[in-house]
């Protein structure tokens, strides 16, 4: 179907090793750019070289941050062919995240074309070592040359590629999270559920005042009672207590619905764990922890896979999970997802989608 335009790189760069990847720091030789017009709806789509792109200086998006992103992979398993995992969750919540920010919807088969098209055209750039990827980071901004407060009428939409290694600093070490009840990410009627530039940017004090005191990232509550847990902003939070695998329930809509968040929770349940999607506070951590039931905590995400939480400070309060080590089932979790990402297990969900 394809009438995507693609201006081939004439100075390809070199690939980095992918034992020495770390996140973000790389981009590849292309990107897909399309734009949008209320005249021509969404048009245009190519890929072109990657590289500096020129807008006005009253560019909406730099005075009201109408923007939106996904994040997602593209993994070389281990028979060397190049998959992504779940790709048209993203794509469909790209464009959940897109109607709340009053984006114009985007055709998701289009997109997954030209995501195919991109990844075909790198398929290079895709690492090989154990715990490495391409990221896949498409986003959408608004272009209006304006400065009055409304939707823009005209956008553009890119997607951009990472090789990357493990997210956080530590590697797959368990990370040490700040609990926050001074500051919030996102209330009940907000933007949480949504993939906008926005929330990353309201996370980023918080972050800041938790980095100083040693922590790698803050762990938030909801906005209204600064009581129960909602997530990292990097990833989603899972605790382990007592048996049963717990997590925050998306009903409040200021939660992320992460699509490793939804694999694990399916993944568990299929090998008969127990899993409570539901209001968690975070006394009753705390607590569970005071009994010695709180057996394990972890996070999830795309970029941060399965990361294993080794210690919680909530106002001084510290404690420290399963020893500080990555716990059995956070293990678990790990090699089965990643085991289907890289082709090591059955894809009995069907997750996978070859390139
Ligand atoms: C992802 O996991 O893909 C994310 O979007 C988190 C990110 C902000 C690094």
């Amino acid at each position: 179907m394809s009438n995507i335009q693609f201006i081939r790189n004439q100075n390809p760069k070199p690939k980095p090793k992918s034992d020495e990847l770390k996140f973000g720091t790389i981009f590849t030789d292309h990107m897909f750019v399309m734009d949008y017009s209320v005249e021509k709806g969404w048009h245009d789509p190519r890929i072109v070289p990657y590289g500096p792109i020129s807008l006005e200086p009253s560019t909406m998006v730099f005075h009201y941050g109408q923007a939106i992103f996904e994040g997602l992979k593209a993994y070389r398993n281990i028979k060397g062919e190049v998959v992504t995992f779940r790709p048209m969750d993203n794509i469909a919540r790209l464009n959940r995240s897109a109607e709340r920010l009053c984006i114009p919807q985007v055709d998701q088969e289009l997109l997954w074309e030209g995501l195919k098209m991109l990844l075909e055209i790198e398929k290079d750039w895709v690492p090989a070592a154990e715990g490495t990827a391409l990221y896949i980071r498409p986003f959408i901004i608004a272009t209006d040359p304006y400065l009055g407060v409304r939707p823009s009428h005209t956008y553009k939409l890119f997607i951009i590629l990472s090789p990357v290694g493990a997210y956080y600093t530590e590697g797959f070490k368990p990370v040490k999270i700040y609990v926050t009840d001074k500051y919030v990410r996102a209330a009940r009627g907000g933007l949480g559920y949504t993939k906008a530039a926005a929330n990353y940017a309201a996370s980023l004090y918080a972050a800041e005042e938790a980095k100083k005191k040693g922590y790698t990232q803050v762990l938030w509550l909801d906005a209204c009672h600064h009581r129960y847990v909602e997530e990292v902003g990097t990833m989603n939070i899972f605790f382990k207590i007592d048996g049963v695998v717990v997590t925050p329930s998306l009903e409040g809509g200021s939660i992320l619905p992460g699509i490793t968040r939804d694999s694990v929770i399916t993944l568990a349940r299929s090998m008969g764990y127990k899993v409570e999607e539901r209001l968690i506070s975070i006394e009753e951590v705390f607590e569970a922890h005071e009994k010695g039931k709180l057996e394990e905590v972890f996070g999830t995400g795309t970029a941060a896979v399965i990361s294993p939480v080794g210690e919680l400070n909530w106002n001084d309060r510290v404690i420290k999970i399963n020893d500080g080590q990555m716990g059995e089932f956070s293990k678990l979790m790990y090699d089965k997802l990643t085991g289907i990402q890289y082709g090591r297990e059955e894809d009995k969900f069907n997750w996978v989608k070859k390139i």
